[in-house]
């Protein structure tokens, strides 16, 4: 059975995915210098990842009777994400990308709790689906963390 709070994280996970999207898009532009690379290659699999979060969710949204949010009811949360002033700054990219991954990580598990309470196991399915997507790009960018020198 759908909940309100269901629809609620579901809205925002929609809405924090194309924030994402559009972060990631400008870092893996803006980014300069040999340590960027490598950064900037994984934050373009990612970006096509994480349109495809917001899809699944969309889809989700509309089989529950609900439409997903248009730009209106958008709200920008992602400060440590905007591309650096130094572009070849990659480690506070890294550390705005981790930052992002960990708040999606919590919304996903919310989403879990949320759709066990209420029985709701299809939404169940979506949200262990993207959670672990998530994980997977929070270990990747942990690995750039060791790997890029703090300036
Ligand atoms: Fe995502
Ligand atoms: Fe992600």
């Amino acid at each position: 059975m759908t909940t309100d709070e269901i629809i609620d994280l579901l809205t925002e996970a929609y809405i924090d995915e194309l924030e994402t999207v559009m972060n990631y898009r400008t870092n893996a532009i803006v980014l300069d210098g040999i340590h960027a690379e490598e950064v900037k290659e994984s934050l373009e699999e990612d970006i096509q990842e994480e349109l495809d979060h917001a899809r699944i969710l969309g889809e989700r949204l509309k089989q529950l009777d609900e439409s997903p949010p248009g730009s209106e009811s958008f709200e920008a949360n992602q400060h440590s994400l905007q591309p650096p002033e130094d572009t070849t700054d990659v480690q506070s990219v890294i550390e705005g990308v981790l930052e992002a991954e960990e708040a999606a990580i919590e919304t996903y598990r919310s989403l879990v709790e949320a759709a066990d309470d209420a029985n709701d196991p299809v939404t169940e399915d979506v949200a262990v689906t993207i959670l672990a997507d998530e994980e997977a790009h929070r270990t990747e960018f942990r690995g750039f963390q060791k790997e890029f020198p703090m300036d």
